[in-house]
């Protein structure tokens, strides 16, 4: 069986890519190379079952061409569509950012799939599609949904988009709601952002923020884990699911002190203002991933131990080799 992977080369991609040649498939990825690169996925080039093509996603014509290649060899029978814009500040900045790379590379890869009779979708959404709602549970049923940024709202569009296809030609959509996602290969985010200003400046870590901004984190393994357990057991036509920690979570100072301890023991930390690291950045939520624990699944690591592995293996990574 060949599965089709949008967004192979960067950090959520690489690592579901290596999990499915893990279960014997093979697999087949596209990705335009913007933020994903060839060294992230230097172990899965290796592989005989992995094929890779660099190309723009929202060019359907060349999406078409890549899949009609792969499909000569084996037909792909779904389709794990990841990628998206994940600099979330660049999307708020400019709202076509988020246009292009969250919504219509799920719009022309619907369109693909389409024509190429590919009826089976995984999608990665995410926590953002809420909006703020201060100390209310995030359950998969909470309305209205109003998203506080670019980002967010593009993913919304996309779950919607993916929902209507699901009445005509998908006979299966997961739709899995990701929270902070943390390891390795890092692309973005928090730990990455530290980790460099660190080598930048090794005396001192400037913060976005007051630091008090706190949020779930769940290492990279236990994501994978949890999407291939929902893509094995939920019934739903529609299976839409929250996936995370249990926890509440830890805060940005929680971090930028973890970061130092490894990373510059020396370092001071120098906090900025407001609890908002940027505008669209939600600084509090409580996320539910009590339909996730009915299923039959529950992460291991707690946020705490999740950032602490993820810091060790980020500061590994941004070693010189
Ligand atoms: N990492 C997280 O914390 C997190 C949280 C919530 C949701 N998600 C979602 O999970 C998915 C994977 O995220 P990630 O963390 O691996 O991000 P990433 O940036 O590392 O990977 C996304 C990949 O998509 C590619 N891409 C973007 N636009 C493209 C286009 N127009 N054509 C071709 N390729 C394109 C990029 O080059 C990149 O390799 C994304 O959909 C993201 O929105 C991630």
């Amino acid at each position: 069986m060949s599965v089709l992977i949008t967004g192979v080369a960067g950090f959520v991609g690489t690592n579901l890519a290596q999990a499915l040649l893990d279960k014997g498939l093979r697999v087949c990825g596209v990705d335009n190379l913007s933020r994903g690169t060839l060294q992230n996925m230097a172990a899965l080039l290796k592989n005989p079952r992995f094929e890779f093509r660099q190309l723009e996603i929202t060019e359907p014509g060349a999406l078409l061409n890549a899949c009609e290649h792969f499909a000569a060899h084996e037909a792909i029978t779904e389709c794990w569509h990841l990628a998206a814009n994940s600099d979330i500040p660049a999307g708020v900045a400019e709202a076509a950012v988020d246009l292009k790379d969250t919504f219509m590379t799920t719009y022309v890869t619907l369109e693909v799939l389409k024509q190429l009779g590919i009826r089976k979708l995984a999608f990665a959404s995410s926590s953002a599609i809420y909006g703020d709602h201060g100390s209310k549970a995030l359950e998969e049923d909470l309305g209205p949904l109003l998203p506080i940024s670019n980002y967010g709202a593009m993913k919304l569009a996309s779950e919607a988009a993916l929902s209507a296809a699901a009445e005509t030609f998908l006979t299966n959509l997961w739709i899995f709601r990701f929270p902070n996602v943390i390891g390795v290969p890092a692309t973005h985010g928090v730990m990455i952002d530290f980790v460099r200003k660190l080598k930048q400046t090794p005396n001192l870590l400037q913060v976005l923020g007051d630091g008090t901004q706190q949020k779930g984190y769940l290492h990279v393994e236990e994501l994978i884990d949890a999407m291939l357990y929902i893509h094995r057991h939920a019934t739903e036509r529609r299976a839409i699911y929250n996936i995370g920690p249990a926890d509440a979570g830890v805060t940005v100072q929680f971090i930028a002190e973890e970061t130092v301890r490894v990373a510059q023991p020396t370092a001071s930390i120098q906090y900025g203002e407001g609890n908002r690291g940027w505008v669209g950045d939600v600084p509090r939520f409580v996320y539910s991933i009590d339909k996730l624990k009915q299923l039959g699944w529950s992460p291991k690591l707690g946020s705490v131990q999740a950032v602490q592995k993820a810091i060790r293996q980020i500061v590994a990574q941004e070693q010189p080799a």
